[in-house]
């Protein structure tokens, strides 16, 4: 079976979907590899590396496309690459079918067969095919980078003959993925930590990494499958209450609440950010679904009252070659778990297929 990585056309996008290491894998499922020229250029992949790792190269994304069955990037195909499709081909990359009803439709009339990464159901044994999971965690300590290098300040308590500095002070708003790693980077650093999630269990898991856990006495949250699925306003109340003081003091915040299915939920009111104090940044990791402030915007920075908020809607772009690594390994298990004896299973009783096979199914 022939499958094709293409290079990456979104605007600011760095990463490659499969790395050279992830080639004799592949190669081992039966899958003969092209890559498109300079796919991995910005991840430090070079042409030459993907040659030395069994791969050949297409020129153009149009050839890659044409001489295979399988095709991978990581974002939605383009306007070109669907023009290049064909019936019959695997189209895998994001997809984000439930926004994406157009994009979904058009792949069905051309016959595509469409397998969505984000739409990896987060349980135990898919794991290791979860892009969502891989990116937060690399995006967790990116985000709390991106934070020191916009504070006027430094993390550690530091004892010099001209006088003591004392620990910067990080709160961090939801503890999934992304946010255990940004307490985990800022507890390395030598910040003082606090974080808050809706989710009871996240006070052990932030208590085992030496951070403070703020708890929310109140009612109106729903969680399902280890996801919050709904919080409601006066929740949202409450946790503004339990939050104010904490956040008066913070010299960086970190914002990376997700509820699934929604927008994200405004955690930090204009009010609120007006209670911080003067040089105090935030960092909004949920500015792509809508931002966790009434402030953020996608990819600016906006000061107000002298507080920093940033958004940074794609870290794993910041960090490319680390984040290709991890993507590629999540793809390359997932093709393992699709392919037999180099075909495509189609296992229908099987979660994993039946929730990332976004297209009419087979
Ligand atoms: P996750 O689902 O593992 O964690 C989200 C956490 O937010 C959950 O623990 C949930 O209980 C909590 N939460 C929901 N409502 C809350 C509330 N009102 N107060 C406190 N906590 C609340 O998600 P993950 O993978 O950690 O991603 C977090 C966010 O970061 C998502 O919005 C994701 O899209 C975004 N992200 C952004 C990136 C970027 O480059 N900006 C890269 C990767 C992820």
């Amino acid at each position: 079976m022939k499958l094709s990585v293409l290079k990456e056309t979104d605007a600011g996008e760095t990463r490659v979907a499969i790395v050279p290491k992830s080639i004799a894998k592949l190669t081992a499922l039966g899958f003969d590899v092209t890559v498109e020229t300079n796919a991995g250029a910005s991840a430090a992949f070079t042409d030459a590396d993907y040659t030395n790792a069994g791969a050949s190269i297409a020129h153009t994304s149009k050839e890659a496309i044409e001489k295979s069955e399988v095709i991978v990037k990581i974002n939605p195909p383009s306007k070109e690459d669907i023009t290049s499709l064909k019936a019959g081909q695997i189209w895998i990359s994001q997809l984000f079918h439930r926004l994406n009803e157009p994009l979904i439709k058009e792949l069905e009339a051309k016959g595509i067969k469409g397998l969505s990464l984000d739409a990896m159901p987060r349980i135990s044994r898919a794991q290791s095919m979860d892009i969502l999971s891989s990116q937060s965690n690399l995006s967790g300590y990116k985000a709390v980078i991106c934070g020191a290098d916009n504070l006027g300040k430094i993390f550690p308590m530091l004892t010099t003959a001209a006088g003591t500095i004392t620990p910067a002070k990080v709160l961090i708003f939801g503890v999934g993925v992304a946010g255990l790693q940004a307490i985990a980077t800022a507890k390395r650093l030598g910040a003082r930590v606090e974080a808050t999630d809706v989710r009871p269990e996240c006070k052990e898991q932030t208590e085992s990494l030496g951070a403070k856990f703020i708890t929310v006495e109140g009612e109106g949250v729903k969680v399902e499958g280890g996801y919050a699925k709904e919080v409601s306003a006066e929740y949202l109340e409450k946790q503004k209450e339990a939050v104010n003081k904490s956040l008066a003091q913070a010299d960086l915040v970190i914002t990376t609440a997700l509820v699934q299915g929604a927008k994200s939920p405004i955690l930090i009111s204009e009010e609120q950010i007006g209670l911080m104090k003067n040089g105090a940044v935030i960092v909004d990791m949920a500015v792509a679904k809508g931002g966790n402030t009434a402030l953020s915007k996608a990819d600016e920075t906006v000061i107000h009252n002298g507080v920093k908020i940033v958004g940074v809607s794609n870290f794993p772009a910041q960090i490319p070659t680390n984040a290709s690594e991890l993507l590629s390994r999540n793809i390359d298990t997932f093709l393992s778990h699709l392919v037999s004896e180099g075909s495509f299973k189609w296992d229908m009783e099987d979660e994993i297929t039946t929730e990332t096979l976004v297209t009419a199914k087979v």
